[in-house]
């Protein structure tokens, strides 16, 4: 082999080296493929499931009062236990076979990996606090039952009563109702018609068969679920959290997904972070939010991670009811849901001057549509009371899908009944929905909605996925491209001078 050969095999070796390095440092910060760059970052931002925006707006004044991820989390997860958000989360809501509400909650750190948790909790109101305690005060994970009550109380907290007159009456009224909804199996007197006390029966064991999921009447627009929250501070640093009364009417000890890292929510400074809703007993098998978190490393936005980490349990569980929240290192959220017909999240980010109260609509196959828009700020914050729908415009609106798709929204007619139908046509390229309005986003008032063909704004597919994947690959290509280009140039420019 000649020099002229010797050096162009040389630089070759040396343009593949070199490419995969330039397309490393200049698309990606973590692993895999990244399709954000980092200098887009629009930190920081809070993002938690449902439209509980009062612990948003706790979570930012914390960030803004120099508070970490950590305390933002915290004190916003908080706020919903005070506020008994939609009395599925803190005291009074979801009593137990014997009326007893209960308490789950975690958090976890992105920096350290550090998580603390609670499950069970009883007779101790402040259940992200004590999982906080948990992760500060012992080398412990997770603490349940009446452990964790012991060891809140050692740790300052009060012991008190979770029961309230409502939840009370909840109670009396499920005993009335023959005990149900009831998540009892193979027992007898039959848990579908009867109150127990319960004995097993013999059963023969089906193969491979999976429990029915909760029935998604359970969660509705009235009744949520969880909180999860997010949060990525300005430094890049990310905290997650949960706290819930768990499921209404369960086997007494039951514990949902939300104290399970990577069930409830998980975080990891390399990447992003993810926190669920829903169907813990079903969610919990899949991890979904470790899965989100994972799908992002490996190049997916947040809400296709989402999407996927929901379509896994989907395979298994057709009927579940679940949604998750996803959000990477740059501050780029998303989420998806699946059974609910349509999920709210609030989120908050440096570029709104408001909170949003974001609404995504589950279709069949789970697909994930995140919409961006500011209507808080706009006239329509005259609406008697606040509306919790992100589309509500009346003729001139526009909402953007991903930042990519752009629909208008036009004002159709009003409905007499409520309805909550969202889908999105894909032959026609609109939106439709129904929705409602009235005090706290109980239902009130209906309209029918629908939109103008939407349009891309970003010569992208309409279908978010491909849309994604094309402007990954392109990224690539010519990432690959242009340097292999250049060190080809360089080998060449080198042989002829070393041949001279
Ligand atoms: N996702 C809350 C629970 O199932 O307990």
């Amino acid at each position: 082999m000649d020099t002229t050969m010797a050096l162009y095999f040389l630089g070759l070796l040396f343009s593949g080296t070199v490419h995969a390095a330039y397309c490393n440092s200049f698309i990606s910060f973590t692993t895999g493929k990244e399709i954000y760059k980092k200098e887009d970052a629009i930190l920081p931002v809070v993002i938690n499931t449902w439209a509980f925006t009062n612990a948003t707006k706790i979570a930012w004044k914390i960030l803004a009062n120099g508070g970490s991820a950590l305390d933002g989390v915290e004190k916003g997860c908080t706020q919903c236990e005070i506020e008994q958000c939609d009395g599925t989360v803190g005291f009074g809501g979801s009593p137990d076979e014997s009326g007893e509400t209960t308490l789950d909650a975690m958090i976890m750190d992105g920096v350290t990996h550090d998580v603390g948790s609670v499950a069970d909790l009883r007779r101790v109101k402040s259940a992200i606090s004590v999982a906080r305690s948990v992760m500060t005060y012992s080398k412990e994970t997770l603490i349940v039952g009446e452990s964790a009550t012991q060891f809140a109380v050692e740790m300052g907290f009060k012991s008190e009563s979770l029961s309230t007159d409502k939840s009370k009456q909840i109670w009396e009224d499920w005993k009335k109702n023959n005990c149900q909804p009831n998540y009892r199996n193979n027992v007898s007197p039959d848990p579908t018609t009867s109150c127990g006390p319960y004995t097993p029966l013999k059963v023969l064991q089906a193969a491979h068969k999976n429990s029915e999921p909760r029935f998604s009447k359970d969660i509705s627009i009235t009744n949520h679920d969880t909180i999860g929250m997010v949060i990525v501070d300005t430094e890049g640093n990310l905290a997650g959290g949960t706290t819930t009364n768990g499921a209404n009417h369960k086997v007494p000890g039951r514990v949902g997904d939300s104290p399970i890292a990577g069930a409830g929510a998980y975080v990891d400074n390399d990447v992003g972070g993810a926190a669920a809703t829903g169907d813990g007993d079903v969610m919990m098998r899949f991890l979904p939010s470790y899965q989100a978190v994972e799908s992002m490393r490996q190049g997916m936005d947040p809400a296709t991670a989402a999407q996927d980490a929901i379509k896994r349990i989907l395979r298994f569980y057709p009927k579940f009811s679940g949604a998750l929240v996803a959000v990477n290192k740059t501050g780029n959220y998303g989420a998806a849901c699946h059974g609910f017909g349509t999920f709210h999240y609030s989120v908050r980010n440096a570029n709104m001057k408001d909170g949003n109260d974001d609404v995504l609509m589950c279709d069949r196959e789970a697909r994930s549509v995140a919409l961006i828009h500011t209507w808080n700020n706009d006239k329509h914050q005259n609406v008697p009371s606040r509306v919790n729908f992100g589309f509500y415009s009346h003729g001139t609106g526009y909402t953007y899908v991903n930042g990519r798709v752009r629909c208008q929204f036009i004002r159709d007619k009003i409905l007499t009944s409520p309805g909550y139908t969202n889908w999105f046509d894909m032959e026609s390229n609109q939106y439709h929905f129904l929705f409602a309005y009235g005090p706290n986003g109980r239902p009130g008032e209906s309209e029918k909605h629908t939109t103008t063909p939407c349009v891309s704004t970003n010569n992208v597919d309409l279908s978010l996925n491909q849309a994604i994947e094309a402007h990954s690959d392109d990224d690539d290509d010519a990432c690959a491209t242009t340097a292999s280009f250049v060190l080809v140039l360089v080998t060449a420019l080198l042989s002829f001078v070393f041949n001279k």
